[in-house]
């Protein structure tokens, strides 16, 4: 194992905001999360993951060095405000495949540290708010139906749509941006069907700068995520669906460093006379 050294890349661009891991921090230590997990199950998955790392210590033969390291580490990405973002990066995939087992409809995919609850209500035909260099942008006219697992059109259900804008910042978390900049909540019409108007999105360099970077650099990996659009699609007796829809073509749809892409999740634009990219996608939920 080699040393982790502090480490700060200045030739890579960094176009997630400085601030915006401790804010996601923030914003995720105001929920503050439960669980109903019994006792019993509780400390099954301690021991479990306990056993699971000391493998790992007993396996490379890992010295006392390395193991302060280690804790200098552990303590690094809580200071710096990065555990959700390293545990989204790296964790949350794992917890959405066992989600996926008991589902039959849309396939999900990882919700990530930036999604804020209460977006603008919007119609069922609307476009994302944005600012006027965001409007200098391909445009992206995404239209569908939600629907049941036995195809019945959803009135009513609702689609939280956000995503980074071109230089990868989300609103809420890069200061310099308006709140709910690319974020609404689209309602769908009496038969379910929704047409949003967005911005085609670029891909994402998660932060380097910080100890979730030098754990990138440590596995000598890299810190992007495909161009993608994040969805929470709900409805009245349903189960919701968090999804992310990507773009077939795209750079580092192969190798996402968050491990959260689906060939069905796929979104294959076409370009109009109009200048705009479109394309269809149907939702289908599960009963709750
Ligand atoms: C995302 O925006 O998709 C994301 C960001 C950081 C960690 C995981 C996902
Ligand atoms: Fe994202």
């Amino acid at each position: 194992m080699t040393t982790i050294e502090t480490h700060t890349d200045t030739a890579l661009p960094s176009p997630t905001a400085a601030g915006s891991g401790s804010a996601a921090t923030d914003k995720f230590k105001n929920e503050r999360a439960t669980a109903d997990t019994s006792p019993e199950r509780l400390a099954a998955i301690a021991k479990d993951a306990l056993s699971a790392l000391h493998n790992v210590i007993l396996e490379h033969g890992v010295t006392y060095p390395e193991y302060r390291v280690f804790k200098q580490w552990l303590i690094d990405v809580g200071e710096g405000g990065e555990w959700p973002l390293f545990l989204d990066v790296f964790i949350e995939h794992a917890v959405e495949e066992v989600l996926a087992r008991s589902r039959k409809g849309t396939k999900g995919s990882i919700e990530g540290p930036y999604y804020v609850a209460n977006a603008p209500i919007l119609p069922s035909v609307s476009t994302l708010p944005m600012r006027a260099e965001d409007r200098e942008i391909t445009p992206l006219v995404f239209a569908g139906q939600v629907t049941d697992l036995d195809g019945n059109g959803l009135a009513g259900a609702s689609l939280e749509l956000w995503h980074a804008d071109n230089d990868g910042y989300y609103s809420h978390f890069a200061p310099h941006l308006p709140d709910w900049n690319l974020r609404g909540t689209i309602i769908t019409d009496e038969d379910g069907r929704y047409e949003i108007t967005t911005i085609q999105p670029a891909p994402y360099q998660i932060p380097t700068d910080g100890p979730t970077g030098q754990f990138i650099e440590a596995q000598n990996g890299h810190p992007w995520r495909p161009a993608h659009l994040h969805l929470i699609v709900s409805a009245p007796g349903k189960e919701s669906v968090t999804t992310q829809l990507y773009f077939a073509g795209g750079e580092w749809l192969d190798s996402d460093v968050a491990s959260a892409t689906k060939p069905e999740l796929i979104l294959d634009p076409t370009t109009g006379d109009d200048g705009k990219n479109h394309v269809t996608y149907n939702f289908v939920l599960d009963p709750a």
